[in-house]
């Protein structure tokens, strides 16, 4: 974590923030702790909330702050996927993987981080020829957040950023952009990208067969991660004039809140990006909060609620500036296991 940005990017409690009369209570988190350095990233830490009556403590763990108001339950299911990034010898990553060969997580998040750095960075690689069937996807993403304001961006975050690329891209249009993610794994990937300016990753070839993949990957100063809850982001109401979510929507266990809290995020005139899929799954998100109708699609019905034509209620009004009914998104899990998502592109502004 860059500590010249921290200020700016002005991270708040989520823990302690309410709503009272109209009036809302938001409470900075500030450094409380610093126990490592590494030149201008602070690697290990504490932020504490400055809300004298909650004083609750943010770990920073190998440079990645963890922002979230629910730590246990969030610390049960991850501490053990920590084990995928301990720096030490294959031989011995493999020994400790055999000891519990049902336990398949820590083989997931090796593939898990094989999928997101070659689908993020491997059009990029010089040396990965097949990784270039990214490079579509990729260009236009990138030509659609371009499009729109000419002058730099102030603050744009990325919600589900995984390990960064998007995050990295926008950093390029604004003074500060922030990623944000519930998994450490994928937070830490794109810290490490910051700190060595390198993309580094073993790429499944096939059953337990690897390539190393390692090259340069410039990168601006101006960009934070940060573990923590798209659906609960630990900023300010109305303090990001971009916000971003890519593939999030059917992957998040209450869609339209999470629509609800970017448009919270975004200033007027701000602008929105949306793209997914729309692979609704029952073990991630309850049905009745599927997004979709049984004579109406779901990228109808997601730009109808951003125009306000539906849903009315809340209150939404964005004005289309680039919608692509179909862009083809590919997920590489190895040589000769391809994942071909259709995605829907939205790209609106708020007014
Ligand atoms: C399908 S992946 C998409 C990643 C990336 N945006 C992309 O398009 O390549 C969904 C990501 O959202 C993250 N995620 C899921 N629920 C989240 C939440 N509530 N808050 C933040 N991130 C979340 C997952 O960890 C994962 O990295
Ligand atoms: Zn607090």
């Amino acid at each position: 974590m860059n500590e010249d940005i921290v200020t700016f990017a002005d991270i708040i409690c989520p823990k302690c923030r309410y709503m009272d009369s109209n009036k809302k209570y938001e409470y900075p988190i500030v450094l409380q702790k610093v126990f490592k350095r590494e030149g201008k990233f602070i690697i290990n830490g504490f932020f504490q909330c400055q809300n004298e009556l909650c004083r609750e403590v943010y770990p920073i763990l190998m440079g990645v702050p963890i922002v979230l108001k629910n730590l246990n339950l969030w610390w049960a299911s991850e501490k053990v996927k920590l084990f995928a990034h301990l720096n030490i010898p294959d031989e011995l990553a493999s020994f400790f993987q055999t000891i519990d060969i049902k336990n398949k997580i820590y083989q997931n998040e090796i593939n898990i981080n094989s999928l997101y750095m070659d689908s993020h960075y491997g059009n990029l690689s010089p040396t990965s020829y097949e990784s270039k069937s990214h490079n579509a996807y990729w260009q236009e993403i990138i030509k659609a957040i371009k499009l729109f304001d000419q002058e730099l961006l102030n603050k744009s975050i990325d919600l589900g950023c995984s390990v960064g690329r998007l995050t990295f891209e926008k950093a390029k249009l604004a003074k500060l952009a922030i990623g944000i993610d519930m998994s450490f794994n994928m937070i830490l990937a794109a810290v490490k990208i910051q700190q060595t300016q390198q993309i580094t990753y073993n790429q499944k070839i096939r059953d337990n067969t690897y390539k190393r993949i390692n090259f340069s990957y410039e990168v601006p100063d101006n960009v934070l991660f940060l573990v923590a809850d798209a659906l609960d982001p630990p900023f300010r109401a109305n303090s990001f004039d971009q916000v971003s979510a890519l593939n999030l929507l059917d992957n998040v266990s209450l869609p339209l809140i999470l629509i609800q809290q970017m448009d919270a995020l975004l200033e007027h005139k701000g602008n929105i990006i949306l793209t997914s899929p729309y692979e609704w799954r029952d073990d991630i998100c309850d049905q009745k909060e599927w997004i979709c109708q049984k004579d109406k699609q779901s990228s109808d019905i997601v730009r109808e609620i951003l125009e306000g034509k539906f849903l009315s209620e809340l209150q939404l009004k964005y004005k289309i500036i680039t919608e692509i009914k179909k862009l083809d998104w590919l997920l590489r899990h190895h040589d000769r296991y391809w994942t071909y998502f259709i995605v829907h592109f939205i790209h609106a502004k708020k007014f």
